[in-house]
């Protein structure tokens, strides 16, 4: 049943709404548009009432609202255990700000280019080892990718045994962490909760002991001042007052890191792939512009399958005082939604909304309040250039190295993994040979900062 006053929604019981929402996403909201239009409401099992919004003009009114009106921090609670009460995702106001200045200047779009050789580095390894001729579930594989990068460009660890040591600590912790079990606890105990359970305090003690055993290395390392890396520009990094980030306040940041960052990335590029092998028009044309030493084609595809297939289909914000958004007004207390996914597929300013079709980009921009992968406003994802980044390093090594089929020509279903929209057989391909072709360019500029 509809509750907040005025807007319309969907009259089934929570758990029909929740499981609509979880399992069918996209769906369920197409369809909940169509019945009650741009703005409704749904109420997913215990949560607190979400308002849905859209429009290009109701996503501007959200993402330039006042912050300490529309928080964000909130409704990432269900994080808290894993990130720590410093992460800057879950901060509002002051404290967010705080954090977010220190970790901006590291992730501005122009330092970018200087990762491109290492991720390029790490994309061609890990293709080149991919087996010829048998099945091979590619999420997976860009996952690697992605831990890799990370590990190498935001934690800053070259080559040996500590790398070795604080990589096998920080994916036994991410293996726990996402098991199924950990969902239903995590239910069941709250975040509160979570946090004083010993099962989770230790899974978590190993990886937060080897991140604290790099820390005191890298502060004492004689290259400190001209590493390029995050880890080593936040150590460097000083608050207002001239302080430095504290051991724990460095930990929550680069578990946020780390968390945000490495399985979003690869299934961006899993999307990518997926989308590319069904369309052989557009891999082909991908392939003639990447070996003219061209990268515009390569942008569009990036923005296409972000735009269609978007990792995340929602952010959230908890209103802190009676607002007005597109004439509605809502009450203090209200949860807002930017459905990502309704936004990226509005036929008024996407024609042929749901056909995967790079070249409606080439000549054009993203729209800020029309293409929001990576959410807006004082909130954007701070990692947004990083990634597009790393996708421009890693699609030209698969597509431009491997000739791929899909083992199933129909498209993959879109799946939630926990809070990602994942494809369905995480981009089940079969590698059939390795191409030869032109050198590669030059790492390009980063995309959209
Ligand atoms: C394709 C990959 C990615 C996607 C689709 C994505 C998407 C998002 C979205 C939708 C948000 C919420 C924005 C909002 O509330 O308006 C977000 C926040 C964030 N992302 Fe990303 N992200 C990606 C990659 C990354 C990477 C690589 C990093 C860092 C290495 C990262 C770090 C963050 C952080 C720290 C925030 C919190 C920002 C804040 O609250 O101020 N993300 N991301």
């Amino acid at each position: 049943m509809p509750t907040v006053p005025g807007i319309p929604g969907p009259r089934m019981p929570r758990p029909v709404q929740a499981l609509g929402f979880i399992a069918r996403t996209t769906p369920f909201m197409a369809k909940q548009r169509a019945r009650h239009g741009d703005v409704f409401e749904v109420n997913i099992a215990d949560e607190k009432p979400w308002v849905i919004f859209s429009q290009p003009d109701h996503v501007r009114e959200i993402f330039t609202g006042d912050p300490a009106v529309f928080h964000a921090g909130k409704g990432n609670r269900v994080l808290l255990p894993l990130l720590g009460d410093n992460s800057v995702l879950l901060l509002d106001d002051a404290a967010h700000l705080r954090q977010r200045k220190l970790l901006l200047p590291p992730f501005h779009g122009e330092r970018m280019a200087r990762y491109g050789e290492l991720m390029r580095e790490v994309a061609e390894r890990e293709v080149a080892s991919w087996p010829v001729g048998e099945p091979l579930q590619l999420a997976p594989r860009m996952q690697d990718v992605t831990l890799e990068v990370i590990m190498r460009a935001v934690f800053g660890m070259r080559e040996g045994a500590e790398l070795d040591h604080v990589r096998g600590a920080l994916l036994t912790m991410l293996d726990r962490v996402m098991h199924p079990v950990t969902f239903l606890l995590a239910l069941a105990l709250g975040p509160d909760g979570m946090r004083k359970a010993k099962i989770v305090r230790d899974t978590l003690a190993p990886a937060d002991a080897a991140l604290l055993e790099e820390f005191s290395r890298r502060r004492d390392a004689p290259d400190l001042a001209e590493r390029e890396d995050i880890l080593s520009l936040l150590l460097q990094a000083r608050h207002e007052d001239g302080s430095p980030m504290s051991d724990q306040e460095l930990r929550d940041e680069l578990m946020t890191l780390l968390v945000a960052g490495h399985e979003t990335t690869a299934t961006a590029l899993s999307w990518a792939v997926e989308r590319l092998i069904r369309h052989p028009q557009a891999l082909a044309d991908l392939r003639d512009d990447l070996d003219a030493g061209n990268t515009e084609y390569l942008d569009a595809v990036i923005q296409e399958t972000l735009r269609l297939r978007p990792v995340l289909p929602v952010v959230v914000r908890d209103l802190q005082a009676d607002v007005e958004i597109g004439g509605r007004p809502l009450p203090a207390g209200t949860r807002i939604a930017v459905s990502i996914t309704l936004a990226h597929r509005n036929p008024d300013v996407y024609p042929d909304p749901h056909a995967f079709r790079p070249e409606r980009w080439l000549g054009t921009k993203p729209g800020t309040y029309t293409w929001i992968p990576f959410g807006g406003g004082i909130r954007r994802c701070l990692g947004a250039s990083f990634a597009l980044f790393e996708m421009q390093q890693v699609l030209p090594a698969v597509v431009q190295d491997l000739e791929l089929r899909a083992t199933d020509p129909a498209p993959e279903r879109v799946a939630r993994r926990a809070i990602t929209l994942t494809p369905a057989r995480r981009t089940e391909v079969i590698v059939e040979g390795r191409r030869t072709h032109a050198p590669r360019t030059q790492a390009p500029e980063a995309v959209a900062a």
